[in-house]
């Protein structure tokens, strides 16, 4: 697209420091823009111990710590000083001189604790909830960093996107800083530690036992990155655009700067550009569509400053959420020159358009109903665990979307920045949530211990690293906060809704309630209703929706939790519950207590949420509800309700390998139902059932169905009002095949057959979307799933015979699964047991490898299969 012209084009600086001016602008031009950037995952060693071996605490360190928060705490008279007397030295972990060499040598993004072994038995020190995961105890990370030359005069930052938890990083035998929140991403100034040619860099982590209620891994789980940037530079998280007045002709953009100076003594004047361009395919700036008009500021050594501009731009292409609308997102390209009128700066922020509004009966994006199709998500990655994978991620988004979810709740602290990126991208709403503590506990050793210290930092940078992501709508500061009812809780619930205002006055904030209620004193500090189970649960003790509407006419009301229906994949338990929905426990009643297996029919949920089916009618009879967000979409590590015995939960809708449970077809029939599909539940090999009442059930947007076994017609059922599935609850059982026909609007729609297999007779592998190449980046990932099968090709659904996988090439096996809640076997391992007819391998292939890798499956009693994938 051509450069569209401007209509307006204001900018004003604000010059609030020094006001007189210094010509000598001594930072170093760079042609390609004065910001480097590289990562710095490579070349790592790393040891773990289970008790601190330092002697080093938190407590002990936060002196050094808390000045590192100062960016994030707006009255400057509480500001934490740097004590003058030194920090902790000669701890031999952090110095040049520690012989390191048996240490482990490994690459970030890192979880210590995912290749397990998982703890079995009884009194395990991390329970079933934690995922019974080595998590806790401290770990060190040591590599070292070389300045040469080419950085004199820079200031080099190293910046952590996420690291579990209380992180200390050292440079020679000093304590730079650190920051506690293992979700926080946060950066400090190496530069005053550093000299020319090696440097030692350590960082050290802990994570406490009975921190996590889910497992939340630990390490540094995310990316780490070296900036180096010229003295005067725009801050962290420097750029926050706005827009105001927009329409598919128009739109107004609203953009701060911050420029921060570290070094030198004299003031410094430099000119800020801003152009606006089109995100291209790549994630590149494209077309530039616009510009801001430049401004000069100056800036006072160790100050900040900041500059607003104001542009008009026509015909600008509106992000929205998919399938309706299209995530067109932009880039501002921000330089700053210097007197020379050279580039000392270039910062890119991508951003997109779109307008928000929060009415009563939900979310509106550019003036279109945007019905809340959403799930929680916790931010492992099943068997990969927290350390972030981009191909996992964007498996796990991508079934999501598939199955009709166009939303998104973090639950219930900050995401990777990777998974923001993909939601802007892919078109996804996100409702971005911060705390699952405030000041009372939920664990002895959760955040509630340094909330106290924290919650304004954290809050404040959470919300400007993530302000410009237009996938984010609003903003969740806290899940089922114990003090929600309670004067304590209403005032600090006053006090971070403060901060989000000041933050980011364009997003409304809500919490997850549970226990509070209408009239509840909390409600006078949030935006909107967002209800945990509330309205909707098996056995509701909250309120319900239409009491909440009657006292908040005007508010938006949507579930911020809803559901937690429990099952094991293809598990199947007779009878299933007559009603819509039910409650199971864990002896006996929709589970099976001896092999600690969830019924799968859909309908069995814990006792405070209901299935499916029943949040559905709860939702389409008060319209005015905005929508859900599914307790969970995937499942994932630690809170094995009910059974505390297993490693991972039952509650998701996807299994922790990626393999749909049935209740998959439900959402995608509600959520995405233009998808020709219908799908027959349960699988049929019952040998045990000859001639006995066996259920059948349909899931599929038709409104009318028939279903037929062995040629027998059952019936040609209609749904029924608030009903979302076909139930033929009366099938008399007989070998051989289920087959069945679909209608809308009286037009066939989709048809589905189930057929009784023969024995298991082989193994048929096939990568995840048939992807059968791979990128030799050291990164990307190839999923490969091995079904057990009869003569005919159709999955064994009973078939569970060990796999040993195996690779011939420039690759590895990171970690295998099958999605069985109770298997202890730990990931890494390469022999694992199918489940339900199913196996899943992750590879990678080895960075800078080119040729061929082959996976093999072997199964005693089988002929191997492969799979060969290229890499690319
Ligand atoms: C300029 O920055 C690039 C990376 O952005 C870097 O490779 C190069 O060494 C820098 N040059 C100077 C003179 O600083
Ligand atoms: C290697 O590890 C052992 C204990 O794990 C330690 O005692 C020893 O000193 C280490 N050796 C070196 C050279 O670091
Ligand atoms: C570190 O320890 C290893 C193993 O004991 C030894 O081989 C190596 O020479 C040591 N390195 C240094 C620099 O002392
Ligand atoms: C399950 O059985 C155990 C042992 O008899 C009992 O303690 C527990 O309360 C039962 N749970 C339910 C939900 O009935
Ligand atoms: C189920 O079907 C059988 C055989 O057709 C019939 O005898 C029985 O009464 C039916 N049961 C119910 C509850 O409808
Ligand atoms: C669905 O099944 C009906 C009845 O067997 C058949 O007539 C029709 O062709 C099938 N439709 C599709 C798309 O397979």
């Amino acid at each position: 697209m051509a450069f569209q012209g401007i209509i307006i084009n204001l900018f004003r600086a604000t010059l609030l420091g020094l006001l007189f001016l210094v010509g000598d602008v001594s930072a170093r031009a760079n042609a390609s823009g004065g910001r480097e950037r590289t990562s710095l995952n490579a070349g790592w060693t790393f040891k773990r111990w289970e008790n601190a071996p330092d002697g080093l605490s938190y407590d002990q360190l936060k002196p050094w710590i808390l000045p590192g928060a100062n960016d994030f705490i707006v009255d400057k008279s509480t500001w934490h000083q740097r004590p003058t007397n030194k920090p902790p030295r000669n701890i031999q972990y952090a110095s040049a001189n520690f012989n390191d060499s048996n240490w482990t040598s490994l690459d970030l993004p890192h979880d210590w604790a995912i290749s397990g072994p998982f703890y079995d038995g009884d009194n395990p020190p991390v329970s079933g909830d934690g995922g019974r995961l080595p998590t806790q105890g401290v770990g060190w990370y040591r590599r070292t960093l070389s300045v040469d030359a080419s950085d004199s005069g820079k200031q080099i930052y190293i910046e952590l996107d996420g690291a579990m938890a209380y992180g200390t990083v050292w440079m020679n035998g000093n304590l730079v800083g650190g920051w506690p929140f293992g979700f926080a991403s946060w950066r400090l100034n190496l530069t005053p530690y550093m000299h020319h040619g090696d440097n030692q860099l350590a960082i050290r982590l802990e994570q406490p036992l009975d921190s996590q209620r889910w497992y939340q891994g630990a390490g540094i789980y995310r990316n780490v990155w070296i900036l180096k940037v010229n003295p005067v530079h725009i801050a962290q998280f420097g750029t926050y655009v706005t827009s105001s007045d927009v329409s598919t002709d128009s739109a107004t953009l609203n953009l701060d700067v911050l420029v921060e100076h570290t070094g030198g003594d004299h003031p410094m004047t430099v000119k800020v550009a801003t152009e606006v361009h089109v995100m291209d395919d790549s994630g590149n700036p494209g077309d530039q569509v616009g510009s801001f008009e430049s401004a000069t500021v100056t800036v006072a050594p160790t100050k900040k400053h900041s500059a607003h501009g104001t542009v008009t731009i026509p015909n600008l292409k509106l992000w929205g959420p998919i399938p309706s609308q299209k995530p067109n997102m932009h880039i501002l390209v921000t330089r700053l020159y210097n007197s020379k009128e050279e580039v000392i700066d270039t910062y890119q922020t991508p951003f997109g358009v779109r307008s928000t509004e929060y009415r009563d009966d939900g979310l509106y994006i550019n003036g279109e109903r945007i019905y809340l199709q959403g799930v929680c998500r916790h931010d492992d990655l099943g068997s990969l665990g927290v350390a972030v994978h981009q191909p996992a991620l964007e498996r796990q988004i991508d079934m999501l979307s598939e199955m009709g979810t166009n939303a998104i709740r973090t639950s219930h602290n900050p995401p990777s920045s990777e998974l923001l990126d993909l939601a802007d991208r892919m078109g996804l709403v996100v409702l971005d949530e911060i705390f699952d503590a405030w000041n009372n506990p939920k664990m002895s050793n959760d955040f509630h211990l340094i909330f106290g210290d924290w919650a304004e930092p954290d809050l404040r940078s959470f919300i400007r690293r993530d302000r410009n992501h237009p996938s984010v709508w609003a903003w969740s500061y806290g899940n089922e906060i114990p003090e929600q009812g309670n004067q304590q809780g209403d005032d600090t619930s006053k006090r971070l809704r403060a901060i989000i205002s000041e933050e980011d006055p364009t997003r409304a904030a809500t919490l997850g309630l549970n226990n509070a209620g209408p009239g509840s004193g909390i409600i006078a500090n949030i935006d909107l209703i967002g209800l945990n189970y509330q309205g909707e649960g098996n056995s509701d003790s909250g309120g319900n929706f239409d009491s909440w509407r009657s006292q908040y006419e005007r508010m938006m009301i949507f579930t911020t939790e809803s559901s937690s229906a429990v099952s094991s994949r293809d598990t199947f338990l007779f009878p299933p519950p007559d009603g819509n929905s039910a409650t199971m426990d864990e002896n006996g009643t929709g589970t099976d207590p001896n092999t600690h297996q969830v019924s799968s029919w859909g309908l069995w949920a814990v006792g405070w949420g209901a299935s499916p089916d029943h949040v559905f009618a709860a939702q389409d009879s008060h319209p005015y509800v905005g929508g859900e967000f599914v307790w969970t979409g995937w499942d994932y590590l630690g809170e094995p309700t009910p059974f505390l015995s297993s490693r991972s939960s039952y509650f998701g809708i996807i299994d922790l390998a990626g393999f749909p449970k049935p209740r998959y077809w439900e959402y995608q029939a509600r959520w995405n139902p233009n998808i020709r599909m219908a799908h027959i539940i349960p699988h049929w090999n019952w040998p045990d059932r000859d001639g006995e009442s066996t259920p059948v059930h349909v899931f599929s947007s038709a409104d009318e169905a028939e279903l037929f076994v062995n040629g027998q017609s059952q019936g040609r059922i209609t749904k029924g009002n608030l009903e979302y599935r076909f139930r033929w609850d009366n099938v008399t059982y007989a070998a051989g095949e289920v087959s069945v026909v679909t209608y809308k609007g009286g037009d066939e729609w989709a048809n589905a057959t189930v057929r009784t297999t023969g024995t298991a007779s082989g193994l048929v592998l096939s990568a995840y979307k048939d992807r059968t190449s791979i990128a030799a980046d050291g990164s990307d990932l190839l999923f490969v799933a091995v079904d057990i099968v009869d003569d005919n090709g159709d999955t064994v659904p009973t078939a569970e015979p060990t796999i040993s996988f195996s690779i011939d090439g420039p690759g590895q096996i990171l970690s295998t699964d099958n999605g069985d809640s109770t298997d202890l076997t730990a990931f890494p391992s390469t022999d694992r047991k199918a489940f339900r007819g199913k196996a899943l391998c992750i590879v990678r292939a080895n960075k800078g490898a080119s040729g061929a890798i082959t996976v093999t499956a072997n199964a005693d009693g089988f002929d191997a299969a492969n799979l060969e994938a290229t890499i690319a």
